[in-house]
């Protein structure tokens, strides 16, 4: 009986890789998704309220050295590049990464530049990590969403990698953002996608009965 809420939690979490599973412990993000593409992993926290809070943590393996890192929502109707709001992490000449919101629009699809700009919505605590130690380059913010605009039951999130610079700009590269179709509609409260809803809602059943024995996921 015991051992059970330990069993259920390591399911819970088993749907990522270990090393990113690690990185989301030492920031207390308790839910985790493998990406379709990329070999990315997007881990995340929500928080209802007036305006619905979510700390999210994006991250891709650090294989092929990427020199920009994006993900971002959409708050159109279609899990799409067009129209995302992104956050965006680029390399600089310096080594130093920037962060920035940015938001995509058909000029950008067309090769226009893409500089930062506002987005609709608030973006707080935006960094980006490259570590050797980890293998991942990640990208992490907390986001107040205006609910509104976005539903996170019904989230539109874009992601996106690429391997050329210039400063603030990521540059297109023929063969990614031109075709910036990493998409995928998550509902961030069951987090129905992929199979680990069932998992999660187990995970919450046995916390709520029996807090103390999951206490180091913190
Ligand atoms: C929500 O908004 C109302 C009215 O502006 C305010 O009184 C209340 O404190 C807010 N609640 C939260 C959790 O921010
Ligand atoms: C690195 O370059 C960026 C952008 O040019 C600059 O903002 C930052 O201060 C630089 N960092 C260091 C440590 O030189
Ligand atoms: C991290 O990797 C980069 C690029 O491969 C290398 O230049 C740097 O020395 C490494 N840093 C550490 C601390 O291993
Ligand atoms: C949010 O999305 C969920 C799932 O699609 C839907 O059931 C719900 O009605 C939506 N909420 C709002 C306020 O639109």
């Amino acid at each position: 009986m015991l051992a059970l809420p330990f069993l259920l939690f390591t399911i819970a979490y088993s749907t990522c890789n270990e090393p990113f599973n690690q990185i989301l412990q030492k920031r207390s993000i308790r839910n985790c998704k493998k990406l379709a593409t990329l070999g990315a992993e997007f881990g995340w926290n929500y928080n209802m309220g007036n305006n619905t809070e979510i700390d999210i943590i994006f991250g891709v393996n650090l294989k092929e050295t990427p020199s920009w890192v994006a993900w971002g929502l959409n708050p159109g109707d279609e899990p799409q590049m067009v129209g995302t709001k992104a956050i965006i992490a680029v390399v600089q000449p310096n080594g130093s990464l920037s962060v920035e919101t940015y938001s995509i629009t058909s000029s950008t699809k067309i090769g226009c530049e893409l500089l930062p700009s506002v987005v609709d919505f608030e973006v707080k605590r935006k960094e980006a990590e490259s570590s050797n130690t980890s293998d991942y380059f990640t990208l992490s913010a907390t986001l107040v969403l205006p609910s509104a605009k976005y539903n996170i039951s019904n989230l539109n999130h874009v992601w996106q990698v690429g391997f050329f610079a210039d400063g603030l700009q990521p540059m297109q590269h023929p063969a990614t953002l031109q075709n910036f179709d990493s998409t995928d509609t998550i509902d961030l409260i069951a987090a129905k996608n992929h199979g680990i809803g069932r998992h999660r809602r187990h995970l919450r059943m046995v916390r709520t009965k029996n807090s103390n024995s999951i206490q180091w996921l913190r």
